[in-house]
């Protein structure tokens, strides 16, 4: 019989910032196509535990800002078909008075950790001449945000990194595709103030916020055989908010 349109069966998958919102979404989806799932979150996270027992999968823990603590979890978590870069942080703020540290937080966070997770995973992909790799980017890596110049740095350098190593990797068989959500509802996002969420909507085609699955299902194409032929793509998935 063929394989189901999507399935991961006999797929490994690594997901980061696991325990909550999208990440959680994403090792369901992963899971329910087949793929056998390792959740990371940082040390503490008792949600991933949670996640894990519910996806039948490892829980496993790392700072992903930290390179030691992402060598140990990449070389516990065995071999991985699939890396998905997700966990990531905001720390609004006008530029004026942004403090130099929320500004590292955020691009230590978002896209050093991509550097880093990508750096630890690739050596095994490349020797096995195979694997995907999707990062979570944003519609305002894109197109920019009042308030969110390091958060819109950061997207935008995993834009531009994803691209890169798309080209870096191409040849040894591995696929490096980037997710760009618009507003999704999670604990990210539930902090905004309420008129922001209702300009949000309101330039949302589709008259609703995205759920988390909405992400993940579009995680699940591009890390899916469907998708052989797409890298160095940025997918957009915002219900037609940023066009
Ligand atoms: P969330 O705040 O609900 O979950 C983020 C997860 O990352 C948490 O479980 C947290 O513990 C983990 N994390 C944070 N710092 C970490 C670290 N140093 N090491 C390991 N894990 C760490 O966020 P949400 O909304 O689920 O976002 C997931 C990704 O999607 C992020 O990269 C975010 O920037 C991106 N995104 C979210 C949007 C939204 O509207 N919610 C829109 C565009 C992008």
């Amino acid at each position: 019989m063929p394989e189901a349109y999507g399935s991961l069966e006999g797929k490994r998958a690594l997901i980061t910032g696991a325990a909550r919102g999208i990440g959680r979404a994403i090792a369901a989806e992963l899971k329910g196509a087949g793929a056998d799932v390792v959740c990371c979150d940082l040390p503490g996270t008792s949600e991933n535990e949670e996640v894990a027992r519910e996806v039948g999968g490892q829980a496993l823990y790392a700072d992903v800002t930290k390179a030691d603590e992402v060598e140990k979890l990449i070389a516990d978590a065995g071999e991985i078909d699939i890396l998905v870069n997700n966990a990531g942080i905001t720390r609004d703020g006008l530029l004026a008075r942004m403090s130099e540290e929320d500004w590292r937080a955020v691009i230590d966070i978002n896209l050093t950790s991509v550097y880093l997770m990508c750096r630890a995973a690739v050596r095994g992909m490349m020797k096995r001449r195979s694997g995907t790799i999707v990062n979570l980017a944003s519609v305002v890596g894109i197109h920019g945000n009042f308030g969110q110049t390091n958060y819109a740095a950061s997207k935008a350098g995993i834009i531009g990194f994803t691209k890169s190593l798309a080209r870096e990797a191409g040849a040894r068989g591995i696929r490096v595709n980037a997710v760009a959500p618009g507003y999704i509802e999670t604990r990210l996002t539930e902090v905004l103030p309420e008129d922001v969420k209702q300009k949000m909507l309101a330039a949302t085609s589709l008259g609703r916020f995205g759920q988390p699955e909405d992400i993940a299902r579009a995680v699940h194409f591009l890390c899916s055989d469907e998708a052989g032929f797409i890298s160095g793509e940025v997918l957009v998935v915002d219900g037609g908010m940023a066009m």
